[in-house]
């Protein structure tokens, strides 16, 4: 049966904070977020778990689309360096995977739906990601993902309970299309800034709100706003991990 969630201003403030997970599911998808890192980082038996890593020449959509789950080590890049990007571990042959796939679900059961009734519109689940950051002094700066309505669910398996290395969200910037618009315009053909290096001359820091939590933390984003993540400034070798939910328009 599906339940319904609490989406207050959700769709004006652009994101919530949500009570989705209780300790011990927290627990578990922690446990098994960190297992398959360790997996990835021994590098033995990649293929019996159904694991790969990346190589320069896979884009987005295949590793998306792969029937394995794919790391893309990000480290030494320019942007989002000191991270690294496991792709669906839901497709880990191991038992692990049932923790990833309950996330999944949870979400599924309990926000689709209310979406749906908030949007009048029909949305799914895409990819699943979890997230490493340490190190990173060069996160994407400010950026919207897309034009239209759609979501990421965030659950923090780290605390991050201060500004530095945060992500961010300013408030209620995905309403704003006309500033949108504009920023995206004049970055790519005046500024001539690449893709990943939006500059942000039009929205007010005033509405910028760093998504601080502890672990168990969910908070759902529309990323049609203007979002990003501050870099780790104070506490360098800090390592915060965050298992990520696309929701996407059907
Ligand atoms: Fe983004």
């Amino acid at each position: 049966m599906e339940k319904s969630i609490n989406l207050n201003n959700f769709k004006s403030n652009g994101f919530c904070y949500l009570n989705l997970f209780d300790k011990k599911e927290v627990d578990k998808i922690s446990s098994s977020s960190k297992k398959i890192i360790k997996y990835f980082e021994n590098k033995t038996g990649l293929a019996d778990l159904n694991l790969e890593v990346a190589d320069i020449n896979h884009n987005y959509e295949e590793i998306d689309n792969d029937s394995k789950s794919i790391l893309v080590d990000r480290r030494k890049s320019y942007y989002d360096n000191g991270m690294i990007d496991i792709f669906n571990p839901q497709k880990i042959n191991s038992e692990i995977s049932k923790d990833f796939i309950f996330f999944r679900n949870k979400i599924k059961n309990e926000c689709i739906e209310s979406l749906q009734k908030l949007y009048n519109k029909k949305f799914t689940l895409s990819a699943t990601n979890i997230y490493r950051h340490q190190n990173t002094t060069r996160p994407r700066s400010a950026h919207y993902d897309n034009e239209e309505d759609y979501f990421k669910l965030f659950l923090y398996l780290s605390d991050v309970e201060q500004d530095d290395g945060a992500f961010f969200f300013y408030k209620s910037s995905h309403r704003q299309k006309a500033k949108k618009f504009l920023m995206n315009k004049i970055n790519k053909y005046i500024l001539k800034k690449p893709v990943l290096e939006d500059r942000n001359f039009i929205f007010s820091d005033k509405y910028k709100i760093n998504l601080k939590g502890k672990v168990g933390t969910t908070v759902l984003t529309n990323v049609s706003g203007l979002h990003g993540c501050n870099p780790f400034k104070k506490n360098t070798d800090f390592e915060r991990i965050v298992i990520v939910q696309r929701i996407e328009p059907v």
